[in-house]
């Protein structure tokens, strides 16, 4: 298949661009490049599979529609049979609290961004679209969250920008037909994360012997997902649904003191921790229900958290040098 893959460079889509180039098809990563943190992390990832002779990279911003136009023609002249058969939206502004601080951004990525890739879909009869959207939308839900769970109180912006795309997606299935599947992730962890994100930043406090930073008394609990759980149930996503909306989670909650412990267990150190008071946008307790996943994309976790954290550590030891230079 010929496949677009928006935020080929990020966290999530350089690991979805692998499983894709694994399983035989064709990918188009676009990616600003933006400095939503350190660049050299995104060169990093795009690094192991950017060479590939089924991969081709176009640094596009997907919120400037022209631009954007420009490349997938270019894409289309490219592409075996001159079509496009999937678009994976990845890209996006992704932070919680940094949303707070610049709503604008959010919302021209994460809104107009994915209006302009389902422009596209809509004029090009692309059949199939899956968005990335975020267990934020459940805002302070009862856990577990399940999919027909009423989700119209966000925290922040980024929440609120996430769910507004979901809209969109809706709207473009019901006027034109355009079969899209949105997954609601839960906080993604793994190899080359994140940096603004707690795992990242834990393992690298430890590593530095530095105090490591809790809003919160620590006890709010994540559904913590192994990043290639996400990407293979992103990929299970490609195919015929009409619309849903699926939880990709690990369904197993996990507090910010469970992770330190786990750590602690894995690098054989004692965690410094200096706790500050919390943060409005958190929200407590996630937890995803997954039945859904199960059922309509035969997908389990099959990750858990002493395995993933072992992994996280394992690339953070094996490119040291490089992971303690990240700036955040
Ligand atoms: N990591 C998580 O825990 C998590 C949880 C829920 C949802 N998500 C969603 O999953 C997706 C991937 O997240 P991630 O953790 O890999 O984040 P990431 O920031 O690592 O990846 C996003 C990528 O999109 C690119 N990008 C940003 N704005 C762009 C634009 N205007 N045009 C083109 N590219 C642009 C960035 O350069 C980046 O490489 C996002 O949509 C995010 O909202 C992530």
């Amino acid at each position: 298949m010929n496949i677009i893959v928006s935020g080929c460079a990020g966290f999530i889509g350089a690991r979805v661009c692998e499983f894709l180039l694994e399983r035989g098809d064709y990918v188009f990563g676009l990616d600003n490049m933006s400095d939503s943190y350190d660049v050299r992390l995104k060169h990093h990832r795009l690094k192991a599979f950017g060479e590939h002779e089924r991969f081709a990279f176009f640094r596009c911003d997907i919120s400037d529609n022209l631009q954007l136009l420009s490349v997938c023609e270019k894409i289309k002249n490219l592409s075996v049979g001159g079509s496009v058969d999937s678009v994976i939206n990845l890209a996006a502004c992704a932070g919680v609290r940094q949303s707070i601080e610049n709503p604008w951004i959010y919302y021209s990525t994460n809104v107009t961004g994915t209006l302009n890739l389902l422009e596209f879909c809509r004029s090009e009869k692309v059949g199939k679209f899956v968005l990335a959207s975020t267990s934020s939308v459940y805002g302070e839900n009862k856990t577990p969250f399940s999919e027909d769970m009423k989700t119209d109180s966000q925290l922040s912006p980024y929440a609120s920008s996430k769910k507004s795309a979901e809209g969109l997606c809706s709207v473009y299935n019901s006027l034109y037909g355009i079969d899209t599947s949105v997954l609601r992730y839960f906080t993604v962890y793994g190899p080359a994360g994140r940096p603004d994100m707690s795992v990242f930043r834990f393992i690298r406090w430890m590593d530095e012997g530095k105090e490591i930073a809790i809003f919160g008394d620590g006890e709010q609990k994540r559904d913590f997902t192994y990043v290639d759980d996400i990407a293979a149930g992103t990929v299970s996503a490609i195919r015929n649904l009409g619309f849903e909306i699926i939880n990709l989670g690990s369904a197993t909650s996990v507090s910010l003191n469970e992770i330190i412990d786990v750590m602690e267990r894995r690098s054989g150190k004692k965690a410094k921790v200096e706790y500050h008071p919390p943060h409005p946008s958190d929200i407590n307790v996630t937890l995803a229900s997954i039945d859904k996943a199960k059922r309509l994309l035969d997908w389990t976790p099959g990750f858990d958290i002493e395995k993933g954290i072992e992994n996280s550590f394992n690339w953070y030891d094996a490119n040291m040098e490089f992971a303690r230079s990240i700036e955040f």
